[in-house]
């Protein structure tokens, strides 16, 4: 039941320090890989892989977008995330050697379903991350990492997707285990950082007041664009899908390098846009970038709300309003930049009086093609 929260979406945003507390605990055996739930590979297979596909749709395609990073940074195999729709429809290359891995909360998604079996008849190795013990995608995959979110309500991901993102880093760091790792002394920080994002995700939930009142004040803005750089690019690409499924409000996520490609003739005064930053430190170079960005839709009127890592005071006298989060590895830190971006469109949803768990024409589990 709700324990005492209005809306299961509330509730379920408040659980994910516990739900990515549960995903991660007991995983690591003694070698440094991960404890799969189902194996039906061998090590040797793993080291095999050639090729990685990432395969999943809405907001299990986001997390999946992440992963794309962590795992060409942390294990350098070529790694390419699709839509589960079109996946099968363009005829793609796979063989023994590759690795498909479907992200599916339900387990149950008829396009991801259909983009696993695809995937088999070419002989490829199918990883399974999915919440749902026993669900068709997890029986049908030769391997399965379970999240451990526990039964998400709400129509809107939200514990379920981070989940998604734990399991992700998880898998990236296996693969990086079996396979030999290039960058040993970093995966082993990003072990350890992992180990502690449960109690940064409580901080960033304890600080969220500012965004609840940001986004009641934003109830009569009829869009809003998200944009970021790196992983702060699928972040951006969630945020605006949360908006446009709870709040009906017209958003759009988008690379900030592609502003100046077309969407910034998009910007009027007052138009909202949202920013992922990335920490200033470590890798200034795309810091820099976004901050530009930021100026570029600043001097067009914008009203900007930035998600930035505390300490960051390059950013703020920039911007309209920002946000801070704890400090992480960047490849980490969409586990703490998506929790914001989660309430700001539930709040806002709720500001206008919508059906928060259930949004019009959604269903929590599409098992059509
Ligand atoms: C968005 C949302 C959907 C699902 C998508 C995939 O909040 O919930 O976009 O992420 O339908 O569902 P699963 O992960 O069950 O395959």
């Amino acid at each position: 039941e709700k324990d005492g929260y209005e809306y299961f979406m509330l509730k379920e945003i408040a659980e994910q320090p516990r739900a990515i507390a549960d995903t991660l605990r007991g995983r690591f055996d003694t070698s440094g890989g991960i404890i799969l739930d189902e194996v039906r590979m061998s090590d040797q297979d793993f080291r095999d892989v050639d090729k990685v596909f990432i395969v999943a749709c809405g907001s299990s395609y986001h997390a999946g977008m992440v992963a794309k990073y962590a795992i060409e940074h942390w294990v350098r195999l070529p790694c390419e995330v699709e839509l589960a729709s079109e996946f099968r429809y363009r005829d793609p290359v796979l063989d023994r050697s590759t690795l498909v891995i479907v992200i599916s909360q339900s387990g149950e998604t008829m396009d991801t379903l259909m983009a696993l079996r695809h995937a088999r008849n070419q002989k490829a190795r199918v990883l399974a991350i999915s919440n749902t013990v026993g669900a068709t995608i997890p029986r049908e995959s030769d391997a399965v990492l379970y999240t451990r979110a526990g039964i998400e309500v709400a129509v809107a991901s939200t514990k379920a997707f981070l989940t998604q993102l734990a399991a992700c880093y998880l898998v990236g760091l296996h693969l990086a285990a079996v396979r030999g790792i290039k960058y040993a002394d970093e995966v082993a920080a990003v072990v350890a950082e992992l180990a502690g994002t449960p109690e940064k995700i409580s901080q960033v939930l304890e600080a969220m007041e500012p965004v609840r009142e940001l986004a009641r004040r934003m109830g009569t803005a009829d869009r809003a664009l998200f944009i970021g750089r790196h992983v702060g690019f699928p972040v951006a690409m969630e945020g605006a899908l949360k908006l446009k499924e709870l709040a009906y409000m017209h958003a759009e996520g988008f690379a900030a390098g592609e502003l100046k490609h077309g969407p910034i003739s998009l910007i009027e005064a007052g138009t909202p846009v949202v920013v992922v930053v990335p920490s200033p430190r470590g890798r200034s170079l795309l810091h820099d970038k976004v901050v530009s960005n930021i100026q570029e839709v600043k001097a067009r009127g914008a009203a900007v709300i930035a998600i930035a890592e505390e300490g960051d005071d390059v950013v703020a006298p920039h911007v309209d309003h920002v946000v801070f989060t704890p400090r992480v590895p960047t490849l980490l830190a969409p586990l703490l930049t998506a929790v914001p971006l989660q309430v700001f469109a539930c709040e806002l949803a709720a500001a206008k009086g919508l059906d928060i768990d259930q949004p019009r024409n959604l269903a929590k589990s599409v098992t059509v093609e």
